[in-house]
C-alpha cells in the first residue's frame, strides 16, 4: 500500500518540512541574524497558531457542515496537533537561539511576561507525550480527557493573550485576536449541536 501525503505521519512529515523550510527562509531572508531569528519565531508562532486553531475547531466543523474535508480533518486531528507542537517546539529553539544572541532578550521579560507561555509549554509537550497509546493508557481515558480539555483551554487563551497584548503596537493583531474568538464560538456551537445530536437520538430510536 502507498502511503498518502495528506494522512498519518506523512501529513505530519509535510507540515514539519514546510515549518523547517518557512523558518530558514525567514532567518535567510533578514541581513541580520538577531531580526531574522525574531523574524522566524513570528513566523513559527503563525505556523502553529493555524495549526491549533485547525485542531480544535476540527470536531465542531464536522458537526456543524458535515463534509469529507471537516470529517478528514476530524481524523487527522492527531497528527495536525502533532504538527502544532513540532511548530512549537521550533519556536522554543529560535527563542533559545535568539537569548543567546541577543543578551539583553531574557533580563528585559519578568515572571509575569514568561508565566503564561512556560505553562502553556508544559501542557503542550504532556499533550503531545500523551496522545501516543503507552502514555495515554498510563495515564488512563479519564485523566487523559482533563488533560488535554484543560490544555487545549490554556493554549488558545495564551493566543488569545499573546495577540490581544500586541494590538497596541499594530492593529492587525485585532485579526488573529478575532480569529480566537470565533474559534472558541464555534468550538462552543460545535459542543451544544453535538449534545443535542445525542439527545435527539435516544428519543428517535425509541419512536
Ligand atoms: C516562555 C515562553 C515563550 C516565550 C519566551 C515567547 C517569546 C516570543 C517572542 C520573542 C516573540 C516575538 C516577539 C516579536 O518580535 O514581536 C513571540 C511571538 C509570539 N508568540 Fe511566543 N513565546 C513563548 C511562548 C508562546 C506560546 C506558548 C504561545 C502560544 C500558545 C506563543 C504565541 C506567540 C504569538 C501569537 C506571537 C506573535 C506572533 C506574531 O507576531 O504574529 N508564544 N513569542
Amino acid at each position: 500500500m502507498t502511503p498518502q501525503p495528506f494522512k498519518g505521519w506523512p501529513l505530519f512529515s509535510l507540515l514539519a518540512v514546510f515549518i523547517l523550510i518557512m523558518s530558514a527562509l525567514a532567518v535567510a531572508l533578514q541581513p541580520d541574524l538577531i531580526e531574522g531569528l525574531r523574524s522566524a519565531i513570528r513566523a513559527t508562532a503563525r505556523s502553529s497558531f493555524v495549526l491549533f486553531l485547525t485542531a480544535f475547531t476540527a470536531s465542531a466543523f464536522a458537526v456543524l457542515i458535515p463534509s469529507p474535508v471537516t470529517k478528514a480533518l476530524v481524523r487527522e486531528r492527531r497528527f495536525i496537533g502533532l504538527a502544532f507542537a513540532f511548530s512549537h517546539a521550533v519556536h522554543a529553539v529560535l527563542i533559545y537561539a535568539y537569548g543567546q544572541l541577543n543578551t539583553g532578550f531574557w533580563p528585559m521579560r519578568s515572571l509575569i511576561d514568561n508565566t503564561p507561555g512556560t505553562v502553556a509549554y508544559g501542557f503542550i509537550l504532556l499533550m503531545a507525550i500523551t496522545s501516543f497509546k503507552g502514555p495515554a493508557q498510563l495515564l488512563g481515558a479519564k485523566a487523559w480527557k482533563t488533560l488535554h480539555t484543560t490544555g487545549l483551554w490554556i493554549i488558545v487563551a495564551v493566543f488569545a493573550y499573546a495577540n490581544f497584548k500586541r494590538i497596541p503596537m499594530s492593529a492587525w493583531y485585532i485579526l488573529p485576536f478575532g480569529m480566537v474568538c470565533a474559534a472558541v464560538a464555534i468550538r462552543l456551537v460545535g459542543k451544544l449541536a453535538q449534545a443535542n445530536k445525542r439527545r435527539q437520538q435516544p428519543a428517535r430510536a425509541a419512536a
